[in-house]
């Protein structure tokens, strides 16, 4: 994990730096550091706050987070009956108003290339909390997001801790770099490489369908290889126990940001945070080698986004 330099400290504040501390931010992440903001740069009001850790979730095994869609303004996955939904959306849209303002400028070499992707409201106790060993979050995993295909696009996701007490833990494990050399052929990487002339045409087929207004999903070997490595590693009990394992502690108020398609992580305990995705292209990466798909690609021997 890397403490972003404090912006008054080191030159950071001098206008002329920014552009440096852009690109030095993103190659940070690009290479699988946690960049760290003890003090998060989002805040909220106190009565935003409190309103926020009086929401209530809806149907528990149903939504895994409520999750709100900037481009259409819409939250899903509170309780109607108990929540004021205006009030919930308002919050969840100022907030990912700044995350995407601040984010532009502390990364600025992605912005405008970026695909804006939800943002979430984590509301549960993630210590203990029941869910099937595919969704647990305290298990270690890399991110794959089985309806949103990236073809090959980063997941970028900004946090913050909105518990006014409790650190929010998390593990990670080393990043694709170095487990995907090691992990990628027992998860049958080869399987996903498409050699049969008709697996091409069936997506040649799909994207026409695509364009012609069906709702299909146009999902790369890669983002089918992503998904299946997310399984592939909650399921495997030899890497959960072996693997080397680093422990962070978010404390409250804290925000941090990673690629999490190139670091396993896992959430053992907290209660109570925001998250912003963005999906960035590969070509707007200033190190596209590092990118889980180029790693991918190298261990194949083929291209995974035809
Ligand atoms: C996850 O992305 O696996 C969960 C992270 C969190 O909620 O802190
Ligand atoms: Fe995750």
């Amino acid at each position: 994990m890397i403490k972003v330099p404090d912006f008054t400290e080191n030159g950071w504040a001098d206008p002329r730096l920014a552009a440096d501390r852009a690109r030095w931010c993103c190659e940070r992440l690009e290479e699988g550091a946690i960049l760290f903001f003890p003090q998060s740069p989002f805040v909220l009001s106190e009565a935003d706050r409190n309103f926020l850790l009086g929401v209530r979730q809806a149907g528990a095994s149903y939504y895994k987070n409520i999750s709100y869609r900037p481009a259409e303004d819409r939250v899903k996955g509170f309780d109607r009956g108990r929540t004021d939904a205006g009030t919930l959306r308002r919050i969840l849209r100022e907030y990912s108003e700044r995350v995407i303002e601040s984010a532009s400028r502390l990364l600025a070499p992605y912005a405008g290339r970026w695909r804006i992707d939800f943002a979430s409201f984590r509301p549960f106790q993630e210590h203990g909390r029941q869910l099937s060993q595919i969704a647990r979050n305290d298990l270690l995993h890399v991110d794959a997001f089985p309806t949103r295909p990236t073809n090959g696009g980063r997941i970028l996701r900004v946090f913050t801790n909105l518990n006014r007490t409790q650190p929010r833990i998390w593990i990670t494990s080393d990043p694709m770099e170095v487990l995907a050399p090691q992990l990628a052929r027992s998860a049958c990487l080869e399987r996903f490489i498409p050699r049969r002339p008709w697996k091409k045409l069936q997506r040649v087929i799909v994207r026409w369908g695509r364009r012609a207004g069906l709702p299909l999903r146009d999902r790369s070997p890669y983002d089918a290889f992503m998904h299946h490595f997310h399984d592939f590693l909650k399921l495997n009990r030899a890497f959960q126990e072996e693997c080397p394992k680093y422990r962070w502690e978010f404390p409250p108020g804290s925000s941090w940001i990673v690629f999490t398609d190139t670091v396993p992580h896992a959430v053992l305990s907290g209660q109570f945070a925001f998250e912003q995705t963005f999906i960035v292209p590969c070509d707007a990466l200033l190190q596209p080698d590092k990118a889980p798909l180029r790693i991918l690609e190298r261990l194949a021997g083929t291209t995974l986004t035809n």
